[in-house]
This record gives C-alpha cells, sequence and structure tokens, in this order.
C-alpha cells in the first residue's frame, strides 16, 4: 500500500472552485461533497482521501498532522499563525481584500477605536503597526451591522465585490491585505511523506499555473 494522504477541505464558498481543481491534478472524490452528510471522503486515488471541515479549522488539522495538507483562505492563514505548516502554493481561488469600514461622512473619534471584527489578529497587528490604540469586538458574522447600531466605529472584513458594504452604507477604507486560497502542508508530513507529498505539490501547482 502506497503512503496515504489526507487533504482537508473547507465547507462553503472555496469548496466549490477547489474540486475542480483537484480533479484536473488527479483527484476526484468517489461521493458529491457538497450534497453528502459525510465528513471523510474516499477518491479516486486509492491513497488519497478527504476530509470536509469548517474553514477556520483547517490550519489546525493541518498544524497537527490529522491532515498532510489542507486547502485555507489567507484570511484564515493569518489569523491562525501558520505553526506547524507551510504555505506551499496561491490557488488563486476566491481572491478578495481584507479591509477596513465604516461610514464615508462620519469622522472617527481621534482616542480609542472601536473594531468589530472576526478576525481579532489581522486587525491587532494591523493597528499595532500603526501605533493605533483600538477596542476589539469579535463577532462571528454581519460585521456590517456593528457600525449601524453603534456597537463599533469601523470594522474589518472581507471585501469580494463590495456590494455587502454598499448595501448597508458602509466604504471601505483602508486595505490590509490581499485575500486568496493557499494549499498547506504539515511540515512532518512533508519529511516523512516527503515524494506523495510533493508530487502532489507539483500536480497541482501545476494546474494553476
Ligand atoms: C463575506 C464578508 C462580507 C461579504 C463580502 O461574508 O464577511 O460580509 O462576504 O462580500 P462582497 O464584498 O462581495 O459583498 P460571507 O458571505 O463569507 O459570510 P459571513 O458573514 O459568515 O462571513
Amino acid at each position: 500500500m502506497d503512503t496515504e494522504l489526507t487533504i482537508a477541505l473547507a465547507k462553503g464558498r472555496i469548496l466549490n472552485d477547489t474540486l475542480p481543481l483537484l480533479e484536473r491534478a488527479g483527484i476526484k472524490p468517489k461521493d458529491n461533497l457538497s450534497t453528502s452528510r459525510k465528513l471523510i471522503f474516499a477518491t479516486n486515488r486509492e491513497d488519497v482521501k478527504l476530509v470536509l471541515i469548517r474553514s477556520a479549522d483547517v490550519p489546525t488539522y493541518v498544524q497537527y498532522g490529522a491532515a498532510d495538507l489542507g486547502v485555507a483562505g489567507k484570511d484564515v492563514l493569518a489569523e491562525h499563525g501558520g505553526e506547524g505548516l507551510y504555505e506551499r502554493v496561491d490557488l488563486k481561488i476566491a481572491p478578495c481584500k481584507m479591509m477596513t469600514a465604516g461610514f464615508a461622512d462620519r469622522p472617527l473619534p481621534s482616542g480609542r477605536l472601536k473594531v468589530a471584527t472576526k478576525y481579532p489578529e489581522i486587525t491587532r497587528q494591523f493597528f499595532l503597526q500603526r501605533g493605533r490604540q483600538v477596542e476589539l469586538i469579535k463577532l462571528y458574522g454581519s460585521m456590517e451591522l456593528a457600525p449601524i447600531v453603534g456597537l463599533a466605529d469601523i470594522i474589518v472584513d472581507l471585501v469580494e465585490s463590495g456590494n455587502t458594504l454598499k448595501a448597508n452604507g458602509l466604504t471601505p477604507l483602508e486595505h490590509i491585505m490581499d485575500i486568496s486560497s493557499r494549499l498547506i502542508v504539515n511540515r512532518a508530513s512533508l519529511k516523512m511523506k516527503n515524494k506523495p507529498v510533493r508530487d502532489l505539490i507539483d500536480s497541482i501547482e501545476k494546474v494553476v499555473q
């Protein structure tokens, strides 16, 4: 039996773009990941299986070697910190931007700024670099509501089309970082399963190019 490889994939948006890419790299799941309630999937390759988890959990599975490889957004990776894993390929999937956003016509307070976000680590680092004191308010979604109801002065969130901000009367203010999905690899897997892991990275890299 060949060395087994486990790839962690995120449920949701990224999945629809990841599956065609994997298929072109020669890996096709036996079941439909979007409709099945299963969490582990066999593929056409006996040595490769897929696990389907929440996007924010992908770096954790790869960090601890529960998955050898994974596909995760740069937002999730920056938030995780990258311990125990390598970021190997920019898959150019789901491109968007991490931005601050608020009301265009409302001056920001000169004192401590209240910032609502799902991304406390990225936000903390961004304002630390600028020497700006902020109060972080951790939310799990629908950040756009926070400035409207006075919970925060601004938000830090992903902006793709800009439609969600616009629909809520908000404007993108400052660009923090460009985001896209990345292929990540467990550090130990790259050493211990070097050949199959490298071959897989190479074939995915070729497809992306
Ligand atoms: C993301 C993000 C914004 C929206 C941006 O939310 O948090 O709300 O997409 O996209 P747009 O610029 O094209 O409008 P998502 O749909 O991923 O759900 P979430 O609120 O659970 O993060």
